[in-house]
């Protein structure tokens, strides 16, 4: 795995100048030296220490440091994330000024060790840190664009739980995604109206410190403190709310493992309206204090939908559910755990494609991100179920046909590897979408369905990548598979489908 970039510099600042010295010895045998002055010993001196700790008294043997990796080696985000340790649980803890957009924070990070760790890393994108402690103990730590490298005071042993606290503030900004180019940034939005936060991929630093992959999953306590007449919006249940004179108090916990980008909290002034959902599960619907009839018909059936994908994929597998809707145009909707937030003006099939990601996405998550047609072809693709459930199967055919010609005049990348400028292009959505309905169309639906079932079942909390996916599918069909995902999800362009051409 990669080392800090700064051993790099130390490389070159002190084997480049003997490298030069050497080959100029060779034309002036005199100068076969390098010159080291007081300041250049005092740091290769304070590096050392910096790297292997304060010299030792005791025992023979160095001490050899142990290092958490820098990055999971996403294939298309190499430096996301951190390595050996897990992260269980956050708990954040937010002042939000709604004046001057300051945030003021803690993070209280649960994790567990995978291996010795002198030095671990968390991301965080802007912000200023003022203090981490480490199990109680104040720890060194270092900043160098997102990383946030952590050297706790004492070793951490390999297999040992631990806590991270991090005191933390200023304004967030959303954080450039080459993936996400329609909107400058991802993460915390300050809008006229209040703070919306849609974080996928990488924007989960710009307002927390994380281990920002989705193959670290963990439960998260939310707090937030804000003036009225703001109302807070965040994952799972609500638990508390508490009214302090001029602020409020909302704490949420979401008791299910959520990746960070799914992590949101949406603070405006926000009409509230509970409800109960399939199961009598809590259905929290926040929306404009103006927003019409019409703009919230379009959230009517989400219960109904919910049932509709039950039936499909197998049990909702969340405590709750919701919607948030946003005063200002985002962009976009984002499939936030329980609780997606939607561009106002959303409509009802946008609905159905964020709520099939709770299933898809969110309880199943992708195992980097280059495997996002799990999240966003299964999506585009209950969407469609739900189309051809409302308007029947002639017109979704039609609909099919208009998605198959759409991925062939676009010549669509392959899904299972679109290129990170791609990742939510049609490529993913589209010949994503098409990809599972030629499964079905190959294995039937009754066997279709069961895949899909038992991928959500036997996944469920975790993490599946397209290879998983296909071994899994071709396990429920009792068959290869592989000439039917090699030409869907693999080919350069999707090749001719005779059965589309013939209905030109
Ligand atoms: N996942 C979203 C969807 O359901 C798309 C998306 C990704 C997005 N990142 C975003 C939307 C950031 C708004 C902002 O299709
Ligand atoms: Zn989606």
């Amino acid at each position: 795995m990669s080392t800090p970039a700064r051993s790099n510099t130390r490389f070159a600042r002190f084997f480049v100048p003997l490298v030069c010295a050497a080959a100029a010895s060779l034309a002036a045998p005199s100068c076969i030296y390098v010159r080291l002055d007081a300041e250049d010993w005092d740091e290769i001196r304070s590096e050392w220490r910096h790297d292997h700790g304060p010299p030792r008294s005791h025992g023979s043997a160095p001490l050899t440091p142990s290092y958490g990796s820098a990055g999971l080696g996403d294939p298309y985000y190499p430096e996301l994330g951190g390595g050996g340790f897990d992260v269980a649980h956050y708990d954040l803890d937010l002042d939000v000024d709604m004046v001057t957009g300051v945030l003021e924070a803690v993070a209280t990070i649960d994790a567990t060790a995978g291996q010795p760790l002198d030095r671990f890393h968390l991301e965080l994108a802007g912000l200023d840190v003022e203090s981490v402690r480490v199990d109680g103990v104040e720890a060194d730590f270092e900043r160098d664009g997102r990383e946030l490298a952590i050297e706790p005071a004492a070793r951490i042993a390999s297999g040992a739980a631990f806590t991270v606290e991090i005191a933390y503030g200023g304004v967030p900004e959303p954080t450039p995604d080459p993936a996400i180019p329609f909107i400058p940034g991802v993460g915390w939005f300050r809008m006229p109206s209040g703070v919306y936060v849609l974080s996928e991929c990488i924007g989960a630093a710009s307002w927390f410190p994380c281990n920002d992959h989705p193959l670290d999953k963990a439960t998260f306590s939310i707090e937030v403190t804000v003036d009225k007449p703001f109302v807070v919006a965040s994952n799972g249940l609500l638990v508390s709310e508490v009214d302090d004179g001029d602020t409020r108090t909302y704490a949420w916990r979401a008791s299910d493992p959520m990746a960070t980008y799914l992590a949101t909290v949406n603070i405006a002034a926000f009409d509230v309206t509970v409800s109960e959902g399939p199961g009598g599960m809590p259905l929290r619907l926040y929306a404009p204090t103006d927003a019409t009839e019409d703009e919230l018909a379009e959230f009517a059936r989400t219960s109904e939908i919910l049932e509709f994908f039950a039936e499909r994929f197998g049990p909702y597998p969340f405590e709750c559910v919701g919607a948030v809707i946003s005063y200002e145009s985002l962009g976009g909707a984002l499939e936030t755990q329980t609780i997606p937030v939607y561009s106002r003006g959303s409509g009802e099939d946008t609905v159905a494609h964020e709520l099939a990601h709770q299933w898809f996405g969110n309880s199943v998550s992708p195992a980097s991100w280059q495997d996002l047609w799990l999240n966003e072809g299964f999506a585009s693709y209950a969407e469609f179920l739900w189309f051809e459930h409302v308007h029947g199967v002639d017109a979704a055919d039609e609909r099919m046909r208009g998605m198959y010609r759409t991925t062939r005049d676009a010549k669509f990348a392959p899904p299972a590897d679109p290129g990170r400028e791609q990742l939510f292009g049609g490529a993913v959505y589209v010949r994503g979408a098409f990809a599972l309905h030629c499964l079905r169309k190959a294995v039937g639906d009754e066997l279709f369905f069961e895949t899909l079932r038992s991928w959500a079942d036997q996944n469920h909390d975790g993490h599946g990548s397209t290879a998983d996916f296909i071994a899994h599918a071709e396990r429920v069909a009792e068959r290869d598979l592989s000439a039917l995902f090699e030409a869907v999800l693999y080919a350069p362009v999707l090749p001719v489908d005779e059965a589309y051409e013939a209905h030109e």
